[in-house]
C-alpha cells in the first residue's frame, strides 16, 4: 500500500508499487484531468506537482509517492480561479486542449519560484511541454497576464 496526499485529501493505493503515477491518477482516482500523451517522458501533458515541484507522471513510479503531496489541475484551485486559469480564459490559449492542464501545471510551478518571469524564462520553463496545435504565444502571453504584467 502507498499513501499520500493529492489534491488536500490523504488516499491509499493498492496498486503495485511501480506502477506509474499517471496510471494511478486517472484509473484508479478518477482524476482525468491529468492525460496521457507520450508515457515516455517527452510530452509534458501528463504533469502534476509532486512537492511543489512539476513533475511527468507517467515516469513518476507510485513507490516514490509515499507521504508526500501531489497536486493535479483539479487541485490547482478550487474554483477554477488561479491566476494563470483566469488569465488561459483571457488570452483564449487552448485549441484542441489536450496539453492544456500540463502547461497550466508547469505553468503554475514556473510562476510560484519566479513570479515576474522574463519570455527566456518562461520558454525554458515550459519546454518540455509540447503543444501540437501551436499554442505557445498565447501560452507566454497567458503566463505574463497572470504574472500581472498584462499581455
Ligand atoms: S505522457 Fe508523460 S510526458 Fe508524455
Ligand atoms: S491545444 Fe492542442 S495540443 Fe495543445
Amino acid at each position: 500500500m502507498t499513501a499520500f496526499e493529492i489534491n488536500g485529501r490523504r488516499v491509499e493505493s493498492m496498486s503495485a508499487p511501480d506502477t506509474p503515477l499517471l496510471w494511478v491518477i486517472r484509473d484508479d482516482l478518477g482524476l482525468t484531468g491529468t492525460k496521457f500523451g507520450c508515457g515516455i517522458g517527452q510530452c509534458g501533458s501528463c504533469t502534476v506537482h509532486l512537492d511543489g515541484a512539476a513533475v511527468r507522471s507517467c515516469q513518476i513510479p507510485l513507490s516514490l509517492v509515499e507521504g508526500k503531496r501531489v497536486t493535479t489541475i483539479e487541485g490547482l484551485s478550487d474554483n477554477g480561479d488561479h491566476p494563470l486559469q483566469l488569465a488561459w480564459i483571457e488570452e483564449q490559449v487552448p485549441q484542441c486542449g489536450y496539453c492544456q492542464s500540463g502547461q497550466l501545471m508547469s505553468a503554475a510551478a514556473l510562476l510560484r519560484d519566479t513570479p515576474r518571469p522574463t519570455d527566456d524564462d518562461i520558454d525554458n520553463a515550459m519546454s518540455g511541454n509540447l503543444c501540437r496545435c501551436g499554442t505557445y504565444q498565447r501560452i507566454r502571453r497567458a503566463v505574463h497576464r497572470a504574472a500581472g504584467g498584462g499581455a
